[in-house]
């Protein structure tokens, strides 16, 4: 069994991937399945914390026990990981935000002409991390005491890592290993968690559960 070392803890743990609407039926979107936020929230819950889960578009079964807010784009996702963390111990941004979204999204079904198609205008979305930890710096109200980003990167996996922990104002980045069957839609995950007081944390491959409890220990670490 795993310890209670999270007990009385609020957590807050985005997972999935935004869509991006473009009219009443098409969106822009990922990949991501969702599957490490929902074992991010399913072993933080066996661990006996208490667990928002903000999830973007996933079709898995609700963790028992957690409180899910099912939102759509990242605008949705933005308000309800602000509006919860205000509340929160730590909060795990594994979700796969949009940066960008359409300009303006059509009312109706937009038509196949023998035209060409309009172009898809794209607009930048918040970078709700990095709002987080802006918010925290400013302290303007009540701030999560951990904040944890997750980065997919190809190469120089370190110094990007590194570079945008600083950047984005979080405590813990997990540097996810692309490629090789790892990350999107895989039950197995590999990483790096990289600290921000320059720490890091190798953690092979494995279920995306030992990788949350990892995640885990590092976040009830600097709870404690
Ligand atoms: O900048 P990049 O997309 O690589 O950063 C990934 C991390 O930032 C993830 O934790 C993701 O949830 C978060 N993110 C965010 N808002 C965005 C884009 C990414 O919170 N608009």
């Amino acid at each position: 069994g795993r310890p209670a070392d999270l007990a009385g803890r609020r957590l807050v743990v985005s997972a999935g991937g935004t869509r991006e609407a473009i009219d009443p039926v098409r969106f822009l979107g990922n990949r991501s399945s969702g599957l490490q936020g929902y074992a991010l929230a399913r072993t933080a819950l066996a661990r006996g914390a208490e667990v928002t889960l903000v999830a973007a578009n996933v079709t898995l079964p609700d963790p028992a026990g957690a409180t899910v807010v099912r939102v759509e784009s990242a605008l949705e996702l933005r308000e309800a990981v602000l509006k919860a963390a205000e509340e929160a111990d730590a909060v795990v941004m594994a979700a796969a935000v949009a940066d960008f979204r359409p300009a303006r999204r059509n009312e109706s079904k937009v038509k196949k002409t023998s035209a060409d198609p309009d172009p898809i205008h794209l607009v930048k979305n918040p970078d709700i991390l990095a709002e987080l930890g802006e918010r925290r710096r400013q302290g303007e109200g009540p701030s999560p005491r951990v904040i944890v980003g997750f980065a997919a990167e190809t190469d120089d996996v370190l110094a990007n890592g590194q570079a945008k922990l600083a950047r984005k104002g979080c405590d813990l980045l997990v540097v996810n290993q692309v490629g090789e069957n790892l990350a999107f839609g895989t039950p197995d995950n590999a990483a790096v968690v990289l600290a921000s007081e320059g720490g890091r944390v190798e953690i092979p491959r494995g279920p995306k559960e030992a990788l949350a409890d990892v995640v885990w220990d590092l976040v009830a670490e600097r709870l404690a």
